[in-house]
C-alpha cells in the first residue's frame, strides 16, 4: 500500500478527532450528521463513491471552524457584523483544508475530496438563495450540500447545547423543516429527511 492508501481511511477520522477535541459537543454532532446524511443519500440510492463523500462532507461540515476565532464562536450575546463574517468563512475555510489534502498525483480519492469539499462549502446556502457564503438557489447548491444543510439544521436543533434553552424535540424540528421546505430547504429532500429522522 502507498502513501496515498494508507492516508485514505484516516483522514475523516483523523480531522473528526481535531473536531472533538476543539469542541466535544461539535464532534458529537458532527459524527450525528455524517451518520444522518448517509441514511438519507442511501434512500436516494446514491453510489457507494457518493455515499462515502457525502458521509465525509457531514461528519467535517464544520470543520473549518478551527479557523474562526474561538471568542467568536464562543460569544455568548448577539453577534456584530464583523463577527459574523467571521463565522460565515468557516464553510470555506473547511473546503480549502479538505482540497489541500488532494495528492499532487490527483485521481479518483482528489475527484472525491472535490464533491465533499463543495458539500461542505454549501452546506449553509439556502433553497432560496438565502444562506451564505455564496448566496446559491435552487440546484445551483450541490445535491450533498443540500442535504448535509438539512440534516445539520435538524440536529442542531434536536441539540442542547446551552443550560440556558431547551432543545427542539424531534418532532418540532423536524415540523421546522416541513414548514420551510421549498423555501429554505429543497422540497423533495424534507421528506426523505423526515422518514429518516423519524426511524431513529
Ligand atoms: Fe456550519
Amino acid at each position: 500500500m502507498g502513501p496515498i492508501e494508507t492516508t485514505r481511511p484516516r483522514l475523516a477520522p483523523a480531522f473528526g478527532e481535531a473536531i472533538a477535541a476543539y469542541d466535544l459537543p461539535t464532534g458529537v454532532h458532527s459524527a450525528r450528521v455524517g451518520a444522518l446524511a448517509r441514511a438519507v443519500g442511501a434512500l436516494l440510492d446514491l453510489s457507494e463513491a457518493d455515499l462515502e463523500a457525502l458521509t465525509f462532507a457531514g461528519t467535517l461540515h464544520d470543520l473549518g471552524k478551527l479557523g474562526v476565532p474561538e471568542r467568536t464562536l464562543a460569544w455568548p450575546g448577539p453577534l456584530d457584523a464583523a463577527q459574523w463574517q467571521e463565522i460565515k468563512r468557516h464553510p470555506t475555510i473547511g473546503a480549502e483544508l479538505v482540497r489541500s489534502c488532494c495528492p499532487p498525483s490527483g485521481g479518483s480519492f482528489c475527484h472525491q475530496l472535490d464533491i465533499a469539499a463543495a458539500g461542505i462549502e454549501t452546506h449553509h446556502e439556502r433553497f432560496d438563495g438565502s444562506g451564505y457564503p455564496a448566496g446559491y438557489a435552487g440546484e445551483e447548491i450541490p445535491l450533498i450540500g443540500r442535504i448535509v444543510g438539512l440534516v445539520d439544521v435538524y440536529d442542531s436543533m434536536t441539540q442542547q447545547r446551552s443550560y440556558r434553552y431547551r432543545a427542539f424535540t424531534s418532532e418540532e424540528a423536524l415540523g421546522h423543516l416541513a414548514e420551510n421546505a421549498g423555501t429554505l430547504f429543497d422540497p423533495t429532500l424534507v421528506p426523505v429527511v423526515i422518514e429518516v429522522a423519524g426511524r431513529r
